[in-house]
């Protein structure tokens, strides 16, 4: 009977005849009431730790001094139409380019992270007058018919073809390092025509962190080949591996990183192509001409969210409460290891359920919101901004909950 349903079970409901049903999207776990901080409360006043948060939730879900920044910003400026200039969209590409290393930078700003690969990939083919492309197999990178391709070697046939002259290599998190080198040096000399960009995330999203040898590596090669190399930072870029840049975890410069997710503070939706002033050669081609490429609101968001992270030491921030997840798991018979680095972590179970779904139900019973990275672990991945108290009730719900499913 309709009045025995949830509010919440309602709206899941509503929401499942009326949304195309995809994976990783569907179906809805509950239907969300309000996000304050690291948390989310559903309709029927469940609320749960956010540790996932689509890793946009940097500075803490619905950031007081960001809603006041919009406000202001849509009682002042509300749109841009293109070849206008506005005062959040330079003054936020001008704070972007500031925090690049090394020499002068540019950006362009898309409204998903997927776009401003594409942007990414168009400025390095321009820059090279090539059209290939390295990428490690099984890594993702957006869901265009470009990014995607990078994705996968083989997508499913239903989607049909993908950008041609796509070369996947073995990557270091299944096949070790040397793997990875051995195939990237292959395809940089054999690919006909030569290879215009290799696009990599520093560390992945799923928390696998490569040894510090192989990014300088890779630099290497890509210099020796007159190839970009493009990292994709849209979920760890900000601060979120405790530097702004993931990249500066290495010895290792990229020509080009992609941001997107946090960048608008988990409000609005923003990425950047972030480029050595190199790329800036083709004026005469539209390269990512988006309509809300200047928007004054996605920009205002960006701007105020950036400044924040920079301005509360948010990237050390992450580094210090990463120690603090360390200590705990290290005593737990529960967690076997921590992989990745800040706060973009993966929990490894000393016993990993066999079934993805229960481990998730449990884990929201005892009100974590999180996914599963990869057979054997658990998402940890929280704003930078959570209190030591809530990572502490945060482990205390896992533990709690991979407990009740191994006995
Ligand atoms: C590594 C990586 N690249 C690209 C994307 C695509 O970003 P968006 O969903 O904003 O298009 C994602 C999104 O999850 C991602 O994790």
């Amino acid at each position: 009977m309709d009045s025995e349903i949830s509010a919440s079970a309602a709206l899941v409901t509503r929401d499942a005849k009326v949304f195309f049903h995809q994976h990783g999207s569907s179906p809805c776990l509950a239907g969300l009431k309000s996000v304050s901080g690291s948390w989310i409360e559903d309709l029927d006043g469940r609320r749960y730790l956010d540790l996932h948060g689509n890793t946009t939730h940097h500075i803490g879900h619905a950031n007081p001094e960001l809603i006041a920044a919009l406000k202001a910003q849509l009682d002042t400026l509300t749109f841009s139409p293109r070849r206008y200039a506005n005062e959040p969209a330079t003054a936020l590409a001008e704070l972007l380019t500031a925090q690049w290393p090394g020499g002068a930078a540019k950006v362009l700003f898309t409204t998903g992270g997927s776009d401003a690969i594409e942007v990414a990939i168009k400025l390095a083919r321009v820059a090279t007058g090539r059209s290939a492309t390295i990428s490690l197999e099984g890594a993702y990178h957006g869901h265009g018919f470009g990014a995607f391709g990078l994705s996968r070697a083989v997508p499913d046939a239903r989607l049909g073809s993908f950008l041609p002259d796509r070369v996947h290599v073995r990557p270091y998190w299944k096949h070790g390092a040397a793997a990875m080198l051995h195939d990237i040096e292959r395809a940089l000399v054999s690919t006909p025509g030569g290879v215009a960009a290799l696009i990599a995330e520093p560390i992945r999203s799923n928390c696998h962190v490569p040894p510090p040898e192989l990014w300088p590596e890779v630099r290497r090669l890509c210099d020796a080949a007159g190839t970009a190399l493009i990292f994709d930072e849209i979920p760890s870029g900000l601060g979120k591996t405790g530097k702004f840049f993931a990249f500066q975890h290495f010895d290792v410069r990229p020509d080009m990183v992609v941001l997107g997710k946090a960048l608008g503070g988990g409000q609005l939706p923003i990425a950047a192509v972030l480029a050595d002033t190199r790329f800036d050669v083709a004026p005469e081609l539209a390269l990512g001409h988006y309509t809300h490429e200047k928007n004054p609101l996605t920009t205002r968001a960006a701007l105020t969210t950036v400044s924040i992270i920079l301005r509360d030491g948010l990237p050390a921030r992450a580094a210090a409460l990463e120690q603090q997840v360390r200590a705990r798991v290290a005593s737990s018979p529960w967690l076997r290891g921590v992989r990745g680095r800040g706060l973009l972590l993966a929990l490894e179970l000393t016993q990993p359920p066999a079934d993805e779904g229960r481990l998730l139900a449990a884990l929201l019973a005892q009100g974590v919101s999180t996914t599963t990275k990869g057979d054997d672990a658990i998402g940890f991945s929280p704003p930078l901004t959570i209190s030591e108290a809530e990572i502490e009730l945060a482990l205390d719900g896992i533990e709690r909950a991979v407990r009740s499913l191994v006995g």
